[in-house]
């Protein structure tokens, strides 16, 4: 598993390009399903045929957090804005990787460090003026954050895990199902980031009768983090709320009873900022009972993401009891 976790994390995939990243899972579950689409907002979807007439829609985002260039000055320094919900502390210092393969710095005017925003930082991408700069990069082209992946044992490392993890889930789970019993539709969706658009249309293409998303959720297990219960190593987290969607009584309690019979290991997430797939999910024409399984990730939103392997199989396992149940109340 950590060979595919280090594949996908180190693609490049901003809101909107993520073809590298769905080329990647093309090539990694072709032979596991019986059909594979691409959809105009570019969402990937994966689907395995079962017999119940029932629909189930999971969906992992393929997007990460970045940058887009909006201004080039005289110097060559690059100006920009955010690409989803960037952590400015995590920012100076650090270095971007644009689709060519250009690196560059961040870097930060003099001023105090309480008023630092986006407007006072720039990218050093070591050009010697606006000409040499346009060489490599242009006003509008995307960037991500470029931190290599470390191997820490048990926990990894690495940028975008968000929502890269929740991908392997997915991948893992649909290799794992051999005799589907309902229309299992696997979705890596795009622009999760920037207000979980990919879900938005691809639910409403699929019309499903259950919707799981699969993505990351912030512990509360660092010195002074904020108050949450989900800590690391603690299992699957099963989503009770977030602002963007209160999960449907019955999936809760559909996880909760899967988790429960098959012996995985799970904690309640309450998390009081960020949303995820199942918001929009839930929301599709008359409405969809949905809910989240969300894998604890430490230090969300920097380039500097922590996981547990033990939590990342734990929402395997649970994927494939939810893709294997009955569903009797759905
Ligand atoms: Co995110
Ligand atoms: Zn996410």
């Amino acid at each position: 598993m950590k060979e595919i976790i280090k594949q996908l994390v180190e693609a490049y995939g901003p809101s909107g390009y993520e073809g590298q990243v769905t080329d990647i899972i093309t090539e990694l579950v072709k032979d596991y399903v019986d059909e594979l689409t691409t959809d105009v907002l570019g969402n990937l979807i994966a689907v395995k045929k079962g017999t119940s007439g029932k629909k189930v829609m999971f969906s992992a985002h393929t997007d990460e957090i970045g940058f887009v260039i909006t201004h080039i000055d005289d110097k060559g320094f690059l100006r920009f804005s955010n690409v989803g919900g960037l952590n400015i502390l995590t920012l100076v210092g650090g270095r971007v990787r644009f689709a060519n393969g250009t690196i560059g710095v961040i870097g930060k005017e003099k001023g105090d460090l309480k008023e630092l925003d986006l407007d006072k930082l720039f990218i050093d991408i070591g050009a010697k003026n606006r000409e040499d700069a346009l060489e490599k990069v242009k006003v509008g082209d995307f960037a991500i954050a470029h931190r290599e992946y470390n191997d820490l044992g048990n926990r990894i490392v690495s940028k975008a895990m968000d929502d890269r993890i929740g991908c392997v889930v997915l991948i893992e789970a649909l290799k794992k199902i051999s005799k589907p019993v309902h229309d299992l539709y696997f979705v890596f969706s795009s622009q999760e980031e920037v207000g979980l658009r990919g879900a938005r249309t691809s639910s409403y293409a699929i019309d499903p009768d259950l919707g799981i998303a699969v993505d990351v959720t912030p512990t509360g297990d660092t010195p002074e983090a904020p108050r949450s219960e989900v800590a690391l190593g603690n299992g699957a987290a099963i989503k009770v709320m977030d602002t963007s969607v209160i999960a449907h009584p019955k999936v809760k309690a559909l996880l909760t009873r899967l988790a429960e019979a098959k012996g995985i290991k799970y904690q309640y997430e309450v998390l009081t900022r960020g949303g995820t797939d199942a918001g929009a999910i839930h929301l599709t024409k008359e409405g969809v009972p949905s809910g989240c399984i969300s894998i604890p990730v430490r230090h969300v939103h920097t380039p500097s993401e922590m996981i547990d392997l033990d939590d990342v199989q734990a929402c395997v396992d649970l994927v494939v009891a939810v893709a294997e149940d009955a569903l009797a109340d759905f």
